[in-house]
């Protein structure tokens, strides 16, 4: 069995070179570029994994306050052959925001799926982490996949359609707002046939005090994750951000049950790049990152509004995560 990365940038530019190796999305710079010179400015979380960011955040996951990583993977030890069993034998699973793959391979040895199709924006990091799962499962059939899936999921042929289960852990889903989180699960729901379905990691609303540790940690792993994005936009914009201008901010929006995470300016500073520049005043942020946390029978809500039914549900002793498996209604 062989592995196939199917999508990435292609071009001869030493710049373009240097974008292979952090992300596939070729539409970064005018994107980057409208975040940045919104009144309220913004760069979307899919600029914090380069390979140096996938690799911060894979330590980070190691953190005592970083309690998600943790729980999800005792949530499928626990209970990997109940969900095993709810997903189905023979699937094509679709994992996406892989990472290193960690998750999905908890599941394989009782879930034995029949193609594995692990999608991420942090292409070196992907086809590493691919390569060594196929090592590990020479005879499973694994197709790694160099893609931005934020706007749209472009499965090649060689993804049969059948038996389609798109896997979705980390909670990542939470980086949408509910809205936007409702569309992109109307898009999974349009990529799978009436035998499909998905099976996600959500974060449960819970003492607010464990939702700030662990997303400002004490040794500043998460800091240094966050202000690795200016480095990535630097490459991808070839802007000017130097680093020491910024400071990692981490907020709970009570009101929207949302950890936020924003760089904020240490003082007033210009940043540059070709075709635009920004003031930033001092104290003026950049929001980075959204994570918002759920209750289950709201997120079954969200779920059954995109066309996904009879969810099952698996959490920990505490309910501060669940795992969610829902089939194509
Ligand atoms: C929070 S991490 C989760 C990693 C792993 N699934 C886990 O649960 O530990 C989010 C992952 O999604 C990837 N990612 C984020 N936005 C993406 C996008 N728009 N398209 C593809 N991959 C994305 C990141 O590179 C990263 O590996």
């Amino acid at each position: 069995m062989t592995i196939q990365p199917e999508a990435y940038v292609q071009s001869d530019t030493p710049d373009a070179a240097i974008k292979r190796e952090s992300t596939p999305y070729d539409g970064a710079k005018a994107e980057l570029s409208a975040g940045l010179l919104d009144p309220s400015a913004s760069i979307s979380p899919k600029y914090l994994y380069d390979t140096m960011g996938s690799k911060l955040f894979e330590a980070l996951c190691l953190l005592p306050e970083y309690y998600p990583t943790r729980t999800e993977e005792a949530i499928i030890a626990a209970n990997a052959a109940s969900i095993a069993s709810a997903v189905g034998p023979g699937r094509t699973l679709i994992d996406l925001g892989a990472g290193n793959c960690a998750k999905a391979a908890l599941l394989f040895p009782m879930l034995q799926p029949r193609h594995y199709v692990p999608i991420d924006i942090s292409k070196t990091f992907l086809e590493q982490a691919a390569a060594q799962l196929q090592r590990r499962y020479p005879q499973m059939r694994i197709t790694p996949l160099a893609q931005d899936f934020s706007h749209e999921l472009s499965l090649p042929a060689s993804v049969g359609t059948e038996h389609r289960v798109f896997f979705y852990p980390g909670s990542s889903i939470g980086n949408f707002s509910p809205d936007e989180a409702s569309a992109f699960l109307r898009r999974l729901r349009q990529a799978c046939q009436a035998d499909g379905g998905v099976l996600l990691g959500i974060d449960l609303i819970k003492n607010p005090t464990l939702l700030r540790a662990a997303y400002d940690d004490a040794i500043g792993l998460t800091s240094a994750f966050n202000l690795n994005l200016l480095r990535n936009v630097n490459c991808l914009l070839d802007s000017d951000f130097n680093v020491d201008d910024w400071v990692h901010e981490a907020r709970f929006n009570s009101h929207e049950q949302c950890m936020q995470m924003y760089l904020k300016a240490r003082h007033a500073v210009t940043v540059r790049w070709p075709g635009g520049q920004r003031l930033f005043t001092t104290h003026e942020t950049i929001h980075t990152e959204n994570s918002y946390k759920y209750t289950v029978p709201s997120f079954i809500q969200l779920l059954a509004g995109a066309g996904f039914a009879h969810a099952q549900i698996w959490t920990d002793e505490h309910n501060w995560f669940a795992m969610v498996h829902a089939r194509a209604a």
